[in-house]
């Protein structure tokens, strides 16, 4: 059994099978995730992620993206939104599309997507919103809907070590690239491409006759471990975000055990 100060109800945004989704609620099952899955949230209706959920008990819901990314614009760019839409595009820093007229109509179909998402989400009350395999560009209206007041709520898994391989396939960059290690990176969500402040890190080998697929078995079954753990370390007040010389905001762990936690996801990494 897990004993932390805080229980945390945590929200999973998912696009896929929902693997990691599948490691809490097995977690919190054991007593040993602090906290609950509260809500899950998809913007596939055939994210396998979101029946894992139902059998779970768990509140499981979609929105549907690919509608809003279909809207046309029109005339109502920037209209009605909850923010403004120039300002929103001067703070992202995803989106590359030169023309500007495009970003913004993209802009505006992701807000209003995202207005949507936070109405389901905000039912809930989450205290953090985990994203595992969500595979949609988090504007800063939704960043700043949930990071108040210096709080980072947002946290995403990737599965490279970042700033390697950002973007929607890090094993297969990582494996294709020829690298004799792989890493997985948890990290809190900013305005750019996989580029907040890491939580935590750690790598697995990859061996001479590894094919993709092997990796891929070994970081995931690392990623499910590395999750839970830093879920619990927020729970437990052991992550702080503070700032460097350089500029960049770096976290700190301040749990006495995290050495021997770090040693231990990458121990067993070489058992297969
Ligand atoms: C995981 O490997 C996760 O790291 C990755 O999607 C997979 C989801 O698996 N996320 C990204 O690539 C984000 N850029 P799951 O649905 O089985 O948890």
């Amino acid at each position: 059994m897990i004993a932390s100060k805080h229980r945390l109800r945590v929200a999973v945004l998912l696009s896929g099978s929902g693997t990691n989704l599948q490691a809490m609620i097995d977690a919190a099952g054991r007593g040993t995730l602090a906290g609950s899955v509260v809500v899950v949230a998809s913007d596939r209706p055939d994210a396998q992620g979101l029946g894992r959920a139902r059998n779970a008990g768990i509140p499981a819901h979609m929105v549907d993206y690919r509608s809003y990314m279909r809207l046309e614009v029109g005339d109502d760019l920037g209209r009605g939104l909850p923010v403004d839409i120039e300002e929103l595009d001067r703070s992202q820093r995803i989106l590359k599309n030169p023309d500007p007229r495009r970003r913004l109509e993209q802009l505006h179909r992701l807000v209003l997507a995202e207005q949507e998402l936070i109405r389901v989400l905000d039912a809930y009350q989450p205290d953090c919103i985990c994203l595992a395999g969500f595979m949609r560009l988090v504007s800063p209206y939704l960043i700043g809907h949930y990071n108040r007041q210096g709080s980072w709520k947002i946290i995403n898994i990737h599965p490279a070590l970042l700033p390697a391989f950002p973007g929607q396939h890090g094993y297969r960059d990582t494996f294709a690239y020829g690298c004799k290690w792989g890493g997985i990176t948890i990290h809190f969500v900013d305005e750019g491409e996989d580029s907040g402040p890491v939580i935590a890190q750690a790598v697995y080998p990859i061996w001479p006759d590894d094919d993709l697929e092997a990796v891929n078995r070994r970081g995931l079954r690392m990623e499910h471990e590395m999750y839970v753990q830093v879920i619990n370390w927020l729970a437990a007040d052991h992550i702080r975000v503070e700032g460097t010389e350089s500029g960049r905001l770096r976290t700190v762990n301040t749990d006495p055990d995290y050495r021997g936690i770090i040693e231990s996801w990458i121990a067993k990494a070489f058992e297969d």
